[in-house]
């Protein structure tokens, strides 16, 4: 079987080194960082390197067996030279439309790029374009979507134990690019993708951060999103950080502490014999654990094997790019409900910061 060709652009945190900051996190399985997921594959080979620091670019070589010929400044160079079969682009949101729009129009076949998708709605639509005119696949890094846990939470909401799925909640969106893309995407996957019809938003501190149309910081967000089949989801900004709940007509099941731990209830009999029910807890199945980031490699390598379409896809990172930028438009209308396909949104992400310094040691 062929072996593909990898390379990571951005080889700072989630690029390479994430996995220094999460040693001892029980839902966090490693290798979570794109470098590290190139490395576990057995069907990927990581040959390359690009970032524009030189010093971070040394020790990722040093780690990852990446020669120095091989680390580019110049991502265009690596692209060219290295003909890679999949790029990773795990730079910041900012810097991120150029780079895959560069990438699909220059032979790279399958693209993983890290969230949030794009600055703008402008660069996300010309991702969207150039990924489809090439026949690219693209896997967006919301990793909730290939995590063994919500798997399960999305079987048993799919197997109909909690009834006719109605409700969905997040009960911390925290800033919409960094977090509400996480978030925003598991909703969509609970809800099998389902198209958006509207969504009301308040941005509690976007006021400060929106000027003319820069956005010059990442917001925090909450609000209500309205899928076309009827399923409403609640985005909540609580202190209750990762935790998801999906509510049907017989039942719920709820992910508390970022699927550590599970309730599922059921419609069942309150006292035997009376036709009284209630939702009662009934023991939640465990789900195995594995590295979300190797399986989203893999699913980019099965469909590089097979011509079929990812689990992601351009256009579930399309609506999810989508979807932030609507909560953005009705916050600055005042909360009004704002129909989708969005039209019209000119707002763009400019934080004027310097790069991270990614952990070398754990
Ligand atoms: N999926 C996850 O769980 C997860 C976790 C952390 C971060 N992230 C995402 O990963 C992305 C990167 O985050 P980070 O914290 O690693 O950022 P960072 O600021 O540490 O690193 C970004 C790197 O990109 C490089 N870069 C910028 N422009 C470039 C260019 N034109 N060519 C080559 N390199 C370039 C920078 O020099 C820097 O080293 C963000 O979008 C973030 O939201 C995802």
């Amino acid at each position: 079987m062929k072996t593909y060709r990898a390379a990571v652009i951005g080889v700072s945190r989630m690029g390479a080194f994430i996995d220094n900051e999460i040693v001892g996190y029980p839902t966090l399985v490693p290798p979570l960082s794109h470098a590290g997921g190139f490395t576990a594959c057995a069907r990927t080979d990581l040959v390359a390197g690009a970032d524009l620091r030189p010093d971070v670019m040394e020790v990722f070589g040093q780690k990852y067996n990446v020669p120095k010929a091989r680390q580019y400044t110049d991502y265009r160079q690596l692209i060219d030279t290295e003909k890679p079969d999949i790029v990773s682009v795990a730079t910041q949101p900012e810097h991120r439309a150029e780079i895959v729009i560069y990438a699909a129009n220059h032979g790279v076949k399958a693209i993983y790029a890290e969230k949030a998708l794009a600055a703008s709605m402008d660069e996300a639509d010309a991702m969207l374009e150039a990924v489809e005119r090439n026949h690219v696949y693209l896997n967006m890094g919301t990793n909730r979507r290939w995590d063994l846990p919500y798997d399960k939470m999305k079987e048993i909401i799919d197997s109909g134990q909690i009834g006719t799925l109605k409700t969905l909640i997040s009960y911390n969106t925290y800033t919409l690019f960094n977090m509400g893309s996480h978030h925003f995407d598991l909703l969509m996957r609970l809800n099998n993708d389902q198209p958006v019809q509207w969504v009301q938003a308040n941005l509690p501190d976007g006021d400060a951060m929106i000027d003319g149309d820069i956005l010059h910081e990442d917001p925090h967000g909450e609000g209500i999103i309205k899928f076309a089949n009827g399923v409403t989801a609640y985005v909540l900004l609580t202190p209750r950080l990762t935790e998801y709940e999906a509510i049907g007509d017989k039942g719920s099941i709820t992910a508390y502490n970022d699927s550590f731990n599970w309730h599922l209830r059921q419609d069942l009999p309150l006292i035997p014999g009376k036709p009284w029910t209630g939702f009662m807890t009934v023991d939640a199945p465990q789900a195995d654990r594995a590295s979300s980031t190797v399986k989203l490699i893999e699913d980019l390598v099965y469909s590089l094997d097979t011509g079929e379409a990812p689990r992601g896809g351009i256009r579930v990172a399309h609506a999810n790019i989508e979807l932030i930028f609507a909560f953005i438009a009705s916050h600055m209308q005042g909360g009004a409900r704002v129909e989708l396909p969005l039209k019209g949104s000119k707002i763009k992400l400019h934080r004027d910061r310097a790069p991270k310094q990614p952990r070398y040691t754990a």
